[in-house]
C-alpha cells in the first residue's frame, strides 16, 4: 500500500475528497454510452486521472468516487495491473511501466454506488458516512484545473479559517450563465493565497440571464461543512427536478453558514461536452515536449486554412 503523508489531525484542513462521478454524460454521447466520461482520454490519460492528480496535489490522499451502473471501469484505472507491469519491465519499458503504476500511487480510492441520478446534491449525499464528521471537498468529474494554476489548495486552507462553505468563482458570458449556479457576492476582507476572495450572499440554480444575480458561476470545486449533508435532507427538487447541491448551500447561507469564494482567474478545462474536451486536448497536446509534432502539424493545419496539414505517423 502507498505511503501517504498522516494529516494532522490537529488541523481542520479537509483531508477526504468527493468525486460525483455517476452521472449519465448526455451531452456526450454517443461516445459516452458504454465509456465513461470520466474516461475519455486527454492524450493519454484520462480526465478522472488529472482530477485525482489535482486532489493529490492539494495534499488529499482519500477519495471516494460515487459511480454508478456501467461505471466501474473507473476503479480499474486506479488498481495495479500485476500482468501488464511484468510485460513492461521484461521489455525494459521503465517509462511506461511508471504511467501505469502512477495512478495507484495517487490516493487511496473508494466508491459507492448512487443508484439514481436525482443531482448533485443527491450524489454527494451518499458521501455522508465516508466522509464521517469532517469537512470534505467536492470535486466534479468532468473539469479540471490546468496544474501551474491549482485552486484547491487555497480553497481548503481558507476553508479551514471559516469552517464554511468554500466555492470557486469563474467570470463567464451571458451564453453560459444557465448553465451554472451563479453567485451574488460582496468584497470580503479574507485572503486566500494571491487569489481574491468575496463574501458569497446569495445562490442560484441555473438561472435564466435576466434573473442571474451576476456573471459568477459556481464552478467544479467545493469545500464543505459536514453540516451540508442535514441540509441536503431538508431540501426538495429544485431546478430541473433535481435536488440541488446549490439550493443545500444556501439553505445553509441563509442559516448563518459563512460561504465564501474564491475568484479563480487560471485555467480551466471542462471536458464535459465536445467543445471544451477538444480545447483541453489541443492546449494540453501543444504543452507536451514529447508531442513537439502535433504543435507543428497543427501550426501547419491552421496556416493551410485547416484542410491541408499533413499527417504524421
Ligand atoms: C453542476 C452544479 C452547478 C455548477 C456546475 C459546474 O451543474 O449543479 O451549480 O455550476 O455543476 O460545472 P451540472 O454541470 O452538473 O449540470
Amino acid at each position: 500500500m502507498p505511503e501517504f503523508p498522516t494529516p494532522d489531525v490537529s488541523s481542520r484542513r479537509a483531508a477526504k475528497a468527493v468525486i460525483p462521478a455517476a452521472g449519465l454524460a448526455t451531452r456526450f454521447l454517443p461516445a459516452t454510452k458504454a465509456v465513461p466520461k470520466e474516461l475519455l482520454p486527454v492524450v493519454d490519460r484520462p480526465v478522472l486521472q488529472y482530477i485525482v492528480e489535482e486532489a493529490a496535489a492539494a495534499g488529499i490522499h482519500d477519495i471516494l468516487l460515487v459511480t454508478g451502473r456501467g461505471k466501474t471501469s473507473m476503479v480499474d484505472h486506479f488498481d495495479r495491473r500485476p500482468d501488464l507491469e511484468q510485460r513492461l519491465e521484461a521489455k525494459g519499458d521503465t517509462e511506461r511501466l511508471a504511467a501505469i503504476v502512477r495512478p495507484s500511487e495517487l490516493a487511496e480510492i473508494y466508491t459507492c454506488r448512487q443508484p439514481e441520478q436525482l443531482g448533485l446534491g443527491h450524489a454527494v449525499s451518499y458521501a455522508e458516512s465516508h466522509v464521517g464528521g469532517e469537512s470534505f471537498a467536492v470535486l466534479l468529474g468532468d473539469e479540471f484545473t490546468d496544474e501551474s494554476d491549482p485552486v484547491l489548495p487555497d480553497m481548503l486552507d481558507l476553508q479551514a479559517r471559516t469552517g464554511g462553505v468554500v466555492l470557486c468563482l469563474l467570470e463567464i458570458g451571458d451564453d453560459e450563465v444557465s448553465r451554472y449556479g451563479i453567485a451574488s457576492v460582496r468584497p470580503s476582507d479574507l485572503a486566500a493565497g494571491d487569489a481574491e476572495v468575496v463574501e458569497v450572499t446569495d445562490m442560484v440554480e441555473k438561472p435564466a440571464l435576466e434573473e442571474a444575480p451576476s456573471r459568477l458561476a459556481v464552478v467544479g470545486r467545493y469545500v464543505l461543512p459536514n453540516a451540508i449533508f442535514d441540509a441536503i435532507r431538508r431540501i426538495g427538487p429544485g431546478a430541473g427536478g433535481e435536488i440541488q447541491l446549490t439550493d443545500a448551500m444556501a439553505l445553509l447561507l441563509k442559516e448563518g453558514v459563512p460561504v465564501h469564494g474564491v475568484v479563480f482567474r487560471g485555467t480551466r478545462y471542462d471536458t464535459g461536452a465536445p467543445l471544451g474536451y477538444l480545447q483541453a486536448v489541443v492546449e494540453l497536446a501543444c504543452r507536451r515536449k514529447d508531442l513537439q509534432l502535433f504543435r507543428e502539424w497543427l501550426r501547419d493545419f491552421v496556416a493551410g486554412g485547416l484542410g491541408t496539414g499533413e499527417r504524421g505517423g
